[in-house]
């Protein structure tokens, strides 16, 4: 068990207003990293399987970045983005390297809400259409435009309530309780239901369709076999860009450096950002094809951003590929198995687990109420509603484990660092075991 003192209310602690702020949370200051490991203020450790936000792929304390990092603050610490940098360029290369073959060319940005936004803009100004199609439910970034693409209401209502956003038009999901249906049928009967929305909206109309290759923060699901297989067709058929949002899935984290790779299915862009640098410096972009590549630089760009492939981002950006490729990623893939079938047998010995479901590490655990088959709680439905999802992870964490809570509420989300060893698996679902107990029984 944790010492209270930790739950430290933030505005006992400085002026700062964090994001997604809740004015019930316990607000625990993180002061140190380690590995898969985080203290906080008053020296209690967790076993961080969310990564931080989905994000510190590499660990807490990789020392390649933090060393590369040290380097390019002593060469020079920042260059503009509308000038060429040395650090920048080679990561631009190092990402079309590992980047599905088409995807030849890189521009950055600061953050993934920003990626979002410049694939869209781009896609928007190469196709001459300005619709953006993507699921309902999804999670894509909370500025205005990358707002517009996220299909989660809560985030989407809460930037659309003082301004509208324009563009965004959604689909549904390809889940099994959606479509009634299930492997290829469900594939067959999402990738219909996508070509109804194109027809119906006008292909002429639309640039791109959005879309993450594994939902990450909505709940870490798969596509059923061949869904991106039938996008790609459709995409085609009917001149629309696919963009894969890998803000989540790329680096690693569903067992290859991008997530699409895991489809076997080109996009025609990859938006990035998080695992990009480990998160240790923001750092955010969008990978494209040649042609689109080729219509950006002839017709130059009229907007930018300052912080855009900041130089130091960039170097850590190097080391992180190098660190991704000298074994964590083999890591993923030589462990994810484990993280699969202890989760599965969480499931097995707690009924009100529904469902987990996921690809390397990055996975949901679906909380239902076995009586009725249906969500305890779910914050879009209503708000006020008492979330045991929530105090699982709450007892989870009081234990030494952060665990995400989905979007919607009534899942976890368990997605470690890449560098974990297969006893942190067995820790962390023993203690997620302990606190489903806890909470259910
Ligand atoms: C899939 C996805 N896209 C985009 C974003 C937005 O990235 P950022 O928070 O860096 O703006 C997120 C953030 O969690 C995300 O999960």
């Amino acid at each position: 068990m944790k010492s209270n003192d930790s739950a430290i209310k933030l505005d006992e602690l400085s002026s700062n207003i964090p994001h997604w702020y809740d004015p019930e949370g316990d607000g625990v200051p993180l002061t140190e990293g380690c590995g898969a490991t985080v203290t906080d203020a008053a020296g209690d450790s967790y076993l961080d399987f969310v990564s931080s936000l989905y994000c510190v792929n590499a660990g807490h304390d990789d020392q390649r970045i933090i060393e590369a990092i040290t380097d390019q603050l002593g060469r020079i610490p920042y260059v503009s983005s509308a000038k060429e940098n040395d650090a920048r360029a080679r990561l631009a290369d190092a990402l079309a390297d590992v980047a599905p073959e088409p995807l030849t060319d890189v521009t950055f940005s600061v953050s993934g809400s920003e990626a979002n936004e410049l694939a869209i803009q781009i896609a928007r100004e190469s196709q001459d259409a300005p619709k953006v199609l993507t699921r309902w439910q999804s999670y894509h970034g909370s500025t205005y435009g990358a707002a517009s693409l996220t299909g989660d209401p809560e985030t989407r209502n809460a930037v659309q309530s003082h301004a509208a956003t324009t563009g965004g038009v959604k689909f549904l999901p390809p889940l099994p309780d959606v479509f009634d249906a299930e492997g290829a049928e469900l594939a067959e009967k999402a990738a219909d239901h996508v070509e109804f929305v194109i027809r119906n909206e006008g292909p002429d109309s639309i640039a791109a369709i959005v879309i993450e290759p594994v939902a990450g923060s909505s709940g870490g699901f798969p596509a059923p076999p061949g869904y991106f297989e039938r996008l790609r067709e459709l995409c085609d058929e009917y001149d629309i860009l696919l963009i894969a949002d890998e803000v989540i899935t790329g680096f690693g984290r569903c067992g290859e450096m991008f997530g699409m790779q895991t489809e076997g299915v080109d996009p025609d862009m990859i938006t990035f950002a998080k695992g990009v640098t480990s998160s240790y410096v923001p750092l955010g972009g969008v990978l494209m094809r040649e042609a689109i590549a080729d219509r950006v630089r002839d017709g130059g760009t009229a907007v930018g951003q300052t912080f855009a492939g900041h130089p130091v981002a960039c170097a850590a950006g190097l080391a992180a590929l190098e660190a991704y490729e000298d074994g964590l990623i083999d890591n993923v893939q030589s462990l994810a198995p484990v993280l699969r079938e202890e989760l599965e047998a969480l499931a097995e010995r707690h009924d009100v687990v529904a469902e987990v479901r996921g690809r390397g590490f990055l996975w949901g655990v679906v909380v239902e109420d076995p009586e009725t088959g249906e969500p305890f709680a779910n914050a879009w439905v209503d708000d006020d509603a008492e979330n045991p999802v929530e105090d699982v992870a709450e007892a989870a964490r009081d234990a030494g484990l952060l665990v995400g809570v989905g979007r919607p509420n009534f899942q976890l989300l368990v997605a470690p660092p890449l560098c974990i060893d297969e006893s942190d698996i067995y820790d962390a679902v023993e203690t997620l075991d302990e606190a489903f107990t806890a909470v259910f029984e």
